[in-house]
């Protein structure tokens, strides 16, 4: 059982656990392959933050129900941790189910496996640790995640996350500096940091950094161009945020900060934490800025309870944040959460209905803002080229993606190049190289 496949759902930290999974497999001698087909080991490492997320991975199981034979199934994530071991039952030729709270037991749990165990987990969410490791094999050739935080100490109704990934735990700032600085050594240019709320983030080192403090280090290590981070929360989001944004050029032009509704009745029934006006508060902190700003943010429709006021609050709420780009999602029940309980559940329709309007709001709101970026020259990280369009894909400190062309042969993927947007489009502008 040496060979693995590994397939991942869900949010950048999902993604970014399975680049640690397998620099440690790879680490304990399995080699990686691109099909399920022709490995020995199939990871699935699944969300569950929506009904929809959750069924792929039972779908993709179905799939193996009767020609699996000879193969070892693995669920590892957010669904994992949520059903435990109701996996075995649900689809009984899995044989390794484990959170992400437990990947620091993953090199046992393989060994339990290859010694014939056929029921092995790892679901425990009493940790301090966070999953560090020797080894992660990185996706991306110029953008790099580095963990900040794992777990969440909030409690929205809506949301599994805190049953799912156990509580926050930091890590210290010099483990995060002394990872950015190796990313940079090994010519990675563009740091994400990742953490359910990266806000929240303290250094349990005697340092005692916040989050900005870290942030603003990150982006001074030398070699590191771009800075991103994700997620935030409006209620630990504080304005020294936007002060090393205004004062860090390293620091990316981009806040996504997920308002969830509009309307503080809705938030307080959501135990968001946070009113309509204290969300306000900090994005006229980001509008006030030196530096223009992108804004983004996640929207819930059909939240319990929410009325057409409440919904209407909602649109307002676009309309005067004018935001730059947005995930809106129908309102879905998840076990355990405390919002199962509330009363007036939205039908279905009414959900599709509201979240329709939601999106081709967006949409022109969209199409008004990148049209502003007419004649404007940005700064591109190139990610890439379109054969197709023969476009160089590029993407600027906002997070907008920009295609663009320029004479020559010469391979631009990694390089900062500025290019002039020349037509704008709701999801993407297209312009010419400049230099
Ligand atoms: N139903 C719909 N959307 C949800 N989200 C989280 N939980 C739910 C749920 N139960 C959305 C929120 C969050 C994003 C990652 O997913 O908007 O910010
Ligand atoms: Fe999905 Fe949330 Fe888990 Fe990410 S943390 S994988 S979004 S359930």
């Amino acid at each position: 059982m040496k060979t693995f496949y590994i397939e991942t759902f869900g949010c950048q930290m999902n993604a970014h656990d399975s680049e640690k999974v397998v620099g440690t497999l790879l680490g304990q001698g399995y080699s990686q392959v691109a099909t399920p087909e022709e490995a020995e080991l199939v990871f699935y490492n699944t969300c569950s933050i929506r009904d929809k997320a959750e069924q792929k991975v039972f779908h993709r199981l179905d799939q193996f129900k009767r020609n699996g034979q000879g193969k070892t199934f693995a669920v590892l994530g957010c669904v994992a941790q949520q059903e435990g071991e109701k996996i075995f039952e649900k689809a009984p030729h899995v044989s390794l189910v484990c959170g992400s709270a437990s990947y620091n037991k993953l090199p046992e749990l393989l060994v339990q496996l290859e010694t014939g165990n056929r029921r092995v987990t790892g679901l425990s969410l009493d940790t301090d640790l966070t999953f560090e490791t020797p080894l992660t094999r990185r996706d991306t050739p110029h953008r790099a995640y580095i963990t900040i935080i794992e777990g969440c100490d909030k409690s929205c109704a809506y949301c599994v996350v805190p049953f799912t990934r156990g509580p926050e735990r930091s890590r210290t700032s010099a483990s995060v500096i002394a990872e950015a600085s190796e990313l940079a050594r090994s010519g990675y240019s563009e740091i994400q940091l990742l953490g359910q709320n990266v806000n929240s983030y303290r250094d349990p080192s005697p340092a005692g950094w916040n989050f900005a403090r870290l942030l603003d280090q990150v982006g001074r290590v030398e070699g590191i161009r771009r800075v991103r981070f994700t997620t935030s929360h409006p209620r630990d989001f504080v304005k020294e945020i936007i002060d090393a944004i205004d004062t860090n050029p390293a620091l990316c032009n981009h806040v996504h900060l997920p308002a969830q509704s509009g309307s503080s009745r809705v938030l307080d029934s959501m135990q968001r934490l946070y009113t309509r006006e204290q969300y306000m508060e900090r994005i006229a902190w980001m509008k006030a800025a030196k530096r223009p700003i992108a804004i983004t943010t996640d929207i819930i429709v059909g939240f319990p309870g929410e009325t057409e006021a409440d919904f209407e609050a909602t649109l307002a709420l676009m309309e005067e944040v004018e935001y730059d780009s947005m995930f809106s999602f129908k309102y879905s029940r998840r076990p355990n959460t405390a919002a199962l309980r509330l009363e007036d559940q939205i039908p279905e329709e009414e959900k599709s209905r509201r979240l329709t309007i939601v999106q081709e709001k967006q949409r022109a709101i969209q199409i008004r803002r990148n049209a502003a970026y007419l004649g404007v020259v940005e700064e591109c990280l190139v990610e890439g080229f379109n054969q197709a369009t023969g476009q160089w894909i590029g993407r600027t400190s906002q997070n907008k993606t920009l295609n663009f062309v320029r004479r020559g042969e010469e391979d631009l993927r990694g390089r900062y190049v500025e290019a002039r947007v020349t037509r704008a489009g709701p999801n993407s502008l297209a312009g010419e190289c400049v230099n």
